[in-house]
């Protein structure tokens, strides 16, 4: 019984110790935050496990929707190339100002084809302490969508057939929200209408090909950022 006492006393003290250790240290300032120091490979390896842990349990339950849809794939070429470049890259693009100082790298994703559950998860959700963002707070799922159908076919393409595809696709609407007063974040036209939209696509505009086709032309993107 004494051992026992002896024992719960020890692991306690041993406990404080510990709590008061990393309290000292986080409050000593001496961890350096900076992006341009990385982590030991200890803790990379702990983040890692962390985030690929995460990412598969709240992604395993979504269902995907049809995504070899030519127009949901033209959709995303759009979106992809007025947002995602900078980070992820595009084919023929090396590198670009923002991606050295970033840490986590961002994956090249003209290289390499995400899991499409695990992509739309994170385009939606972002990932926490790194440059991801959380784009469902601007985009809507039928949205998120295009841009995993396209990423599935992009590390397939040349430079010349990316620069053709994003030509071809509808501009961001995103760009030119807020612009007008109570244009909601539902698209309200597809440029491609023609009931193409993916089943699982929650379009809560109903009628959406009613509009005349690209009737609205990319207008002043000053107001980016309107979150
Ligand atoms: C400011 C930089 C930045 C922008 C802009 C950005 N991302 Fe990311 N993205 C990252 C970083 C950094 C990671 C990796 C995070 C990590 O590893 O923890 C990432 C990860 C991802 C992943 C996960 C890939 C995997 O490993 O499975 C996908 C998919 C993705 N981004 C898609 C997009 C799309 C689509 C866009 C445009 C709508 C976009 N990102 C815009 C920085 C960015």
């Amino acid at each position: 019984m004494k051992r026992l006492v002896d024992t719960s006393i020890t692991v306690a003290v041993v406990a404080t110790i510990a709590v008061a250790g990393a309290v000292g240290f986080v409050y000593s300032g001496l961890y350096n935050i900076g992006a341009d120091d990385h982590h030991t490979r200890p803790v990379s390896a702990l983040m890692q496990t962390l985030r690929e842990r995460s990412i598969e349990a709240h992604s395993q339950h979504i269902s995907v929707p049809d995504l070899e849809d030519p127009q949901l794939i033209l959709k995303g070429a759009g979106q992809y190339a007025a947002m995602c470049t900078q980070c992820h890259l595009k084919p023929g693009m090396e590198n670009s100002e923002i991606r050295p100082g970033l840490y986590p790298q961002p994956p090249n994703l003209s290289k390499f084809r995400p899991d499409p559950r695990e992509a739309f998860w994170v385009i939606k959700h972002g990932i926490k302490m790194s440059a991801m963002p959380a784009w469902g707070f601007s985009h809507d799922d039928a949205t998120i969508w295009s841009m995993v159908a396209f990423l599935q076919k992009l590390p397939d393409m040349t430079p010349e057939q990316y620069q053709d595809i994003v030509a071809k696709a509808p501009p961001d609407e995103d760009m030119e929200m807020d612009d007008d007063a109570g244009h909601s974040h539902e698209h309200p036209a597809e440029p491609a209408h023609a009931g193409s939209q993916q089943p699982a696509a929650a379009m809560s505009t109903g009628s959406a090909p009613a509009m005349p086709s690209t009737a609205a032309p990319p207008a002043a993107a000053a107001t980016v950022g309107g979150v």
